[in-house]
């Protein structure tokens, strides 16, 4: 199975990587709290995944790419290792937080967010931030036990999910899961993650994946950048 992204167009996943949409689940503020049930997609074999956001026939690529101008061009660390990070740890578990991962599917603002979550270091608050740590799709939060050293990863098959943002109503990224491995336009392997979640719009500052630019504005974006110093 693989997902080789090409230049300026598609990504062409192999291998008969199974594909799906989900939806989130969302509370009265549009933050989600978990997936709905996946419905399954068919596909061809080999099948091509829009990624320029202006597809007829989405989530599959029409061709449209070529009329557009699209720029695909990929700026993202093939190495988890190269990309900015941030731990966050209290007596009992460890955060590492990627930011540039970040998807914006919110997964960690419920219960006033995971680092005052981390902070408060009670069983409860520990079991939430561990929570929705492993609900995030971008695989930008991983949690660590101190005392095992074991992560709290979720185990996953290998697939690809079409995500819908019924919060923002509109769809989010592509989420892949269960570690697919991943080839850029030159040839070149990103390391191979549990959990990562593509760019479907166009959008993204981070292509390949996707940095939340399908709902969030350049100026938010901006101010969040400017906070992590990473401007
Ligand atoms: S990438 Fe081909 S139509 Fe979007």
């Amino acid at each position: 199975m693989k997902i080789k992204v090409t230049k300026n167009g598609p990504y062409l996943v192999s291998g008969n990587v199974p594909l799906y949409k989900i939806k989130f689940v969302v509370d009265e503020k549009g933050n989600p709290l978990g997936y709905g049930e996946k419905e399954k997609i068919e596909t061809n074999e080999p099948y091509g995944l829009c990624r320029c956001g202006n597809s007829n026939n989405k989530p599959f690529c029409d061709g449209t790419h070529t009329k557009i101008d699209f720029d695909g061009e990929e700026v993202a660390a093939l190495n988890v290792k190269d990309v900015y990070s941030e731990d966050i740890e209290n007596e009992h578990i460890k955060l590492i937080d990627h930011y540039m991962y970040c998807d914006h599917s919110r997964f960690c603002l419920r219960h006033g967010g995971i680092r005052k979550l981390i902070k408060e270091d009670s069983d409860d608050a520990n079991e939430k931030a561990k929570d929705e740590a492993s609900n995030c799709p971008s695989g930008r939060l991983l949690i660590y036990d101190k005392e095992t050293g074991q992560s709290t990863e979720p185990k996953f098959e290998k697939e690809i999910n079409m995500i819908y943002d019924d919060g923002k109503h509109t769809s989010g990224p592509i989420w892949v899961k269960g570690g697919v491995p991943l080839e850029s336009a030159n040839g070149e392997e990103y390391i191979v993650r549990n959990r990562m979640t593509l760019c479907q719009c166009g959008k993204s500052w981070h292509k390949p994946f996707c940095n939340g630019m399908h709902w969030v504005s350049e100026e938010f974006q901006e101010k969040f950048l400017k906070r992590w110093g990473l401007d």
